[in-house]
């Protein structure tokens, strides 16, 4: 080894030892005749001084030293001089006085700061990856990732689960998102797909008896990107036989209690995990995945707006829609400026309007509400109003009138906003729940036919199974999602095991005989060898791991990401390729393409 010790290990235990380092050039200082090189490797930081009293030659390198220069020293640990420890570094007691110095590489400028964590642009963070990874932030942020992947390795394996690994290369399999085709060479005008999820393949496991399975699976899904969404992602993926939904539900309580615990304990989980149905969710956040750290939950005034003489609720009424709203406290005084944010940010939403209810009084009278709505209501539909969102002078209430999706989009935007205005959300905080008894399959409008709500795989409650053919939309499914923070980490299902019935399933989803034979033929065939009950989860471990490391992002804990085109800015990919390689597989470019090359 070129080193006998990392940097971030020393301590005050190591004084009077020699120790030779290797590492990179976080910062440099030069004063009172000495250099000062905080050196860098992957277990921290070490403040190392070059003194021309200690070592001519050593100071000499010192003075052509560059930051991200790839330097080795030799020198002894000794306990800093009183006052000038740093309580910032936990290797901040100490120093190294260096001896010897080389230079084992020299670095180019980097295009940013390495030591400083100021906002990169993402072009230039995703092109030059090796050089972001190298900011201590994004390094602790994978080095989090591997602790919680080995935490769950460890956590399933001792209680029997098998991890194992399904291909890469399967068949197309429909989850809602467009697949990543793979040609074959020795097939023409054949294509695998990659994986959206290993769905299919657990399944069959179970067929096959291996019970409880477990992989940290890659997923891929052709799918616009967003802050919680990359093409290509991980997931904890995971089936078990003959178990039931609040089996499933308490694992995953205890998997994810005790990897906090271990892994992140400065933070703090809600215990127990809540359950929230899926109409419960809907009516107190307007989403299925509510950030439950904070309250500011939506009321339904309906009743009361129907009543009033305000023509805008009325007429919303009406026609089937909705009046609710959210109570924000002590923000009565908010100006027009602040208001009008509010308006565009619900108008961005899809909704018509804000109506906004100020109460700026002493007490909750009509004189004193600031309201364009309040002309049109009497006293007592005022108060009753106040009384519905438990509001008090000084609060304010955003009010949305519109169809009931709209309605709900709007104020669950608006909660999460006014909640990081008002910094209501517990940073220390994850708030997990579960959200369950959701219907088995929503209307796709525009294509005027049933769409499943998780997959199609998913086993309809039994009590419903009659509903299935008459009133399908009276059908709840056995499916179940895990939220936090406002995120949806994961989602899963008891299965349907046996083939008639995932048939009479595809069939409602509009799947001739013949599709379903082709797509699912293989599963389907497995499920009339003895197919034992089971069901799973799958967690997206990306989004996990970006909630314990408090990013906003999943590209920040992910070692090379895409960027918003789904393009790997640093190796350049997607790319063209040969023209023979084409050929091989029995491809051509439209006319148009080629000639764009
Ligand atoms: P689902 O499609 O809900 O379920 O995915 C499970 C979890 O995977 C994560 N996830 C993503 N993370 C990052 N980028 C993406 N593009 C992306 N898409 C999904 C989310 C999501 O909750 N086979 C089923 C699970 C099952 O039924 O067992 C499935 O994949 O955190």
């Amino acid at each position: 080894m070129l080193k006998s010790h990392n940097c971030g290990e020393l301590r005050e235990n190591h004084a009077g030892q020699k120790v030779t380092l290797a590492g990179w050039v976080h910062r440099r200082r030069d004063h009172g005749g000495k250099v000062f090189i905080d050196l860098r490797d992957r277990e921290g930081i070490v403040q190392v001084v070059f003194n021309p009293q200690v070592s001519q030659k050593a100071y000499g390198v010192a003075g052509s030293l560059r930051s991200e220069y790839v330097i080795q020293v030799t020198g002894e640990v000794v306990p800093r001089p009183k006052g000038t420890e740093n309580r910032k570094l936990a290797t901040g007691d100490i120093e190294v006085i260096a001896e010897v110095g080389v230079i084992l590489n020299p670095s180019k400028t980097p295009p940013f700061y390495i030591n400083e964590d100021e906002e990169v642009e993402e072009s230039v963070c995703l092109k030059n990856r090796y050089l972001y990874l190298r900011r201590p932030r994004m390094k602790d942020n994978l080095l989090l990732r591997h602790r919680a992947i080995k935490f769950i390795r460890d956590f399933l394996d001792a209680k029997g689960f098998v991890e194992i690994e399904t291909p890469i290369l399967i068949k197309s399999t429909p989850e809602g998102a467009r697949d990543y085709l793979v040609p074959s060479r020795i097939h023409p005008g054949k294509f695998y797909a990659l994986p959206q999820s290993p769905q299919q393949l657990k399944q069959i496991l179970m067929v096959a008896g291996f019970d409880k399975y477990f992989q940290i699976a890659r997923c891929f899904r052709d799918e616009d990107s967003r802050a919680d969404r990359q093409p290509e992602f991980t997931q904890l993926d995971m089936e078990i036989s003959f178990i039931e939904v609040k089996d499933i539900l308490q694992l995953m309580e205890e998997l994810f209690t005790s990897l906090v615990e271990t892994v992140k304990p400065d933070m703090r989980v809600l215990k127990p995990f809540p359950y929230l149905s899926y109409k419960e969710a809907m009516e107190k956040y307007g989403t299925d995945k509510p950030d439950i750290r904070f309250g500011l939950e939506l009321k339904d005034i309906s009743d009361i707006a129907t009543d009033t003489r305000f023509q805008v609720f009325r007429s919303v009424i009406d026609y089937g829609g909705k009046v609710k709203g959210i109570c924000v406290p002590g923000c009565g005084h908010y100006t027009r400026h602040q208001l009008d944010e509010l308006i565009n940010l619900a108008k961005s939403c899809g909704a018509q309007g804000l109506m906004t209810m100020a109460f700026t009084g002493e007490a909750i009278t009509l004189d004193e509400v600031k309201s364009a709505a309040a002309k049109y209501l009497t006293p007592r539909q005022l108060k009753e109003i106040a009384d519905r969102f438990e509001a008090k002078p000084g609060d304010l209430l955003l009010i949305v009138a519109d169809k009931l999706e709209v309605v709900n989009k709007t104020l669950d935007e608006l909660r999460r906003e006014m909640a990081s205005r008002l910094n209501l959300a517990d940073a220390d905080l994850l708030a997990f729940a579960f959200v369950g008894d959701l219907p088995f399959l929503e209307w796709n409008e525009a294509e005027s036919r049933w769409e499943p709500m998780h997959h199609a795989f998913t086993a309809p409650r039994e009590e419903d199974l009659p509903l299935l053919d008459t009133e399908p939309a009276r059908v709840y499914g056995q499916h179940y999602d895990v939220v936090c923070n406002g995120c949806e980490l994961g989602s899963g299902s008891i299965r349907v095991h046996n083939r008639q019935l995932q048939e009479r399933i595809f069939s409602l989803l509009g799947y001739s005989k013949e599709e379903t034979e082709n797509r699912f033929g293989g599963l389907l065939e497995a499920l009339e060898y003895g197919a034992p009950p089971h069901g799973g989860i799958a967690i997206g471990l990306d989004r996990l791991v970006m909630l314990f490391a408090g990013e906003r992002n999943i590209r920040e804990v992910i070692a090379f990401p895409k960027n918003q085109s789904a393009v790997d800015m640093m190796l350049d990919s997607p790319s063209y390729v040969d023209k023979h390689q084409l050929d091989e597989l029995n491809l051509k470019l439209k006319h148009d393409i080629l000639h764009s090359q």
